[in-house]
């Protein structure tokens, strides 16, 4: 069996982790957790997004946190962007990478950008030129890869379609988000047979959501297939204000367990990992919600 000997770990927790936060989370709180991640070795840390706040009010103290931010030499803090408005406030603070975010569902797309997928590709190709003009790097996210929570099945075909506009308008990572954790590994694999016809497997990334409890194993279904860069949230946190239902990303913590065990190189610390989910966690008041977490303390 080939499996990739390093994998990249995107945490995206600070952003896809808190978006769907009732809660205000305090600056101060979210600046902690993203110096513990950085601590803990992970060198690519989505902070926030430039999204309306009326839409995803936890995310309107973004440009503050990544002012706030000391960066750490060799660790990035992709910020997601929707729009030219959303760039023009990334520029503003100095962004130098940022998401932007498609979808392979055209309900899922006007539910969450409002806009149709062919109005969201003619945006974000506006974004794109104009981030390259500024050098920005750009990442490029479809959602639904694996299911819409309003169209159900969707087609292989559709997901490299909207990965193929996005890879061809310059985005150097494509990630595709099982925004609500309806797959499965054979489906998973399927999935990117179907997107590696038409972007390298290199420049792909997944995005496992684990509300189904299936993203470890759609995750070691996708390495088998080269996948070497991988979405996760923070003690499992997160969930999408646009896909009732689901659950968070699948957490770091267990996706390093996972990897370690199979003898991949992330350049993580899983104990520092765990200080961070137990930070967060005890914020929000909750019990840490990665497996590994879990059965640590059990055995305490
Ligand atoms: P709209 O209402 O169509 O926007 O929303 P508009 O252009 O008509 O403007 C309406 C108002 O919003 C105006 O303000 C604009 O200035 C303001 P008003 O005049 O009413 O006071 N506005 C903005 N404000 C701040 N930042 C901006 C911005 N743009 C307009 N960038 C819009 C369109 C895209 C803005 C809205 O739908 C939106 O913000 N959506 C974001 C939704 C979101 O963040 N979803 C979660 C992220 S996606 C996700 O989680 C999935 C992912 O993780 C992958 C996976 O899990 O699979 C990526
Ligand atoms: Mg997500």
């Amino acid at each position: 069996m080939q499996l990739p000997q390093q994998v990249k770990i995107v945490e995206v927790g600070p952003r896809d982790g808190l978006q769907n936060e009732p809660t205000p989370v305090p600056l101060e709180v979210k600046l902690e957790l993203i110096r513990k991640l950085e601590q803990a070795g992970l060198s690519v840390i989505e902070a926030g997004s430039f999204v309306s706040p009326k839409w995803v009010p936890q995310m309107a103290s973004s440009a503050e946190v990544y002012q706030s931010i000391q960066p750490k030499p060799g660790v990035s803090y992709p910020m997601l962007v929707p729009n030219l408005k959303g760039l023009e406030a990334a520029l503003a603070v100095g962004v130098q990478e940022i998401a932007i975010f498609a979808a392979a569902s055209e309900s899922f797309t006007q539910k969450n950008i409002n806009c149709s997928i062919e109005e969201s590709i003619a945006r974000y190709s506006e974004v794109m030129s104009q981030a390259q003009q500024h050098h920005l790097k750009v990442r490029g996210y479809v959602s639904c890869v694996l299911g819409c929570p309003y169209e159900g099945e969707i087609a292989p075909a559709r997901v490299a379609e909207v990965a193929q506009r996005l890879h061809d308008m310059g985005c150097y990572e494509i990630s595709l988000g099982d925004t609500i954790g309806v797959g499965t590994p054979l489906k998973a694999q399927r999935m990117i047979d179907a997107v590696t016809k038409v972007v390298p497997v290199e420049q792909l990334a997944a995005h496992f959501h684990d509300t189904y409890g299936q993203a470890l194993a759609n995750l070691f279904a996708v390495l088998q297939q080269g996948v070497a860069v991988i979405d996760s949230s923070i003690s499992g946190l997160g969930g999408c204000p646009y896909a009732k239902g689901a659950s968070g990303n699948v957490a770091t913590e267990d996706v390093v367990y996972m990897l370690n065990g199979l003898g991949i190189e992330t350049g993580i610390d899983l104990p520092k990992l765990l200080q961070a989910g137990h930070y967060i966690s005890d914020h929000l008041q909750r019990e840490p919600a990665s497996k590994v977490a879990r059965a640590l303390a059990a055995k305490e």
